[in-house]
């Protein structure tokens, strides 16, 4: 009898007025922190009823859903940056944001305004405003921010610091890049402050941590976390098993995916072997199959 196991997943690609209001609170971050801007939706009468939920910054629009959308849509620039607190945790409205790893440049007026496309009039007021400090005795102007590519694809994570002449230093997971040989061949620290790997692989995700030092010797550091995703495969098969007549016995599939399979089979003697048909036979969560009782002869 000959058994196989296969696997596979879905490697997803992640891939795209100048009147002051009087009623504006000020915000403050400093450049690879996050900001919080509470937006409530407030709807009419209390009922639920279809909104647009839209994120302005000075005037350019940077967010936007409808509440008949799957996902929102964002600018450019903003992308897996700002992500919407829906749930209404922590006592923040359901059209609140968080900025994550802000630059220097997001420094600015923003304002959420909720409106409802069915309802006249669309909505109940101007918007709520923030003015978003960021901390200006930065040594970085653009902190790396979070990447998820696929294996054998390049991958840069930036570290642009305000003053080309300072020292940029690159760390994985607290390790100087220098001192993993492995990933020190395929990675470039390049002028930009940027750090590009090559050619992602499957070993590569962690903590990436850029040091920017100055003349003074003052230090900042930013950091981000790099996913790579890849087909699933068996990383081991042993060739031939024994099991036990009589006894219960277990067959596993030792393989690896990111992320987690979807779907995995066994075949038998060159043809799909579905467990739930047989008495005795079993799939376990991880893919393994297990025998009840081992007979000679199966199926
Ligand atoms: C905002 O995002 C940052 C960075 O991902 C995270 O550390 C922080 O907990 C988030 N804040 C909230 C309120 O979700
Ligand atoms: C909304 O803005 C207009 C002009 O921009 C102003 O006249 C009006 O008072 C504002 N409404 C509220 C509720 O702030
Ligand atoms: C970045 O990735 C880390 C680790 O997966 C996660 O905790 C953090 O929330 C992510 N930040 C953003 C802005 O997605
Ligand atoms: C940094 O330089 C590299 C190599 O020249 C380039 O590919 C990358 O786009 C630059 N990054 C930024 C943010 O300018
Ligand atoms: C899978 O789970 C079974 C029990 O449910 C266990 O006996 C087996 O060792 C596990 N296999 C792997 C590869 O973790």
């Amino acid at each position: 009898m000959w058994v196989r196991c296969v696997v596979a997943s879905v490697v997803a690609v992640v891939v795209g007025c100048s009147l002051l209001p009087l009623d504006v609170e000020r915000l403050q971050a400093s450049v690879g922190g996050f900001a919080v801007l509470n937006c409530h939706l407030d709807f009419p009468f209390g009922n639920e009823i279809p909104y647009h939920l839209q994120w302005d910054k000075d005037g350019e629009t940077i967010f936007s859903w409808y509440s008949s959308d799957s996902a929102p849509r964002l600018a450019d620039r903003w992308g897996g940056r700002v992500t919407r607190l829906g749930d209404g945790r922590l006592g923040l409205g359901r059209g609140s944001i968080n900025v994550s790893a802000v630059r220097e440049t997001d420094a600015g007026l923003y304002r959420c305004r909720v409106t409802f496309p069915n309802r006249t009039p669309p909505a109940r007021n101007n918007g709520t405003f923030y003015f978003l400090d960021v901390d200006g005795s930065n040594l970085i102007v653009t902190p790396p921010m979070n990447s998820t590519v696929l294996e054998g694809e390049r991958a840069e994570f930036e570290c642009m610091p305000k003053n080309l002449e300072t020292i940029v230093q690159w760390y994985k997971d607290g390790t100087p890049i220098g001192a993993i040989p492995e990933l020190a061949t395929r990675a470039e620290l390049v002028e930009n402050g940027s750090l590009v790997i090559r050619r992602a692989e499957s070993t590569d995700p962690g903590e990436y941590e850029c040091h920017v030092q100055d003349t003074d010797g003052q230090v900042q550091s930013a950091s981000a976390f790099l996913d790579v995703q890849y087909k699933a495969k068996v990383v081991y098969a042993p060739k031939e098993r024994y099991l036990l007549h009589g006894r219960p016995a277990s067959l596993d599939c030792h393989f690896s995916a990111n992320p987690p399979l979807t779907n995995l089979r066994w075949e038998k003697d060159g043809f799909l072997f579905d467990p739930y048909n047989v008495q005795g036979v079993f799939y376990s969560r991880n893919g393994s199959l297990l025998f009840n009782v081992v007979i000679i002869i199966m199926l």
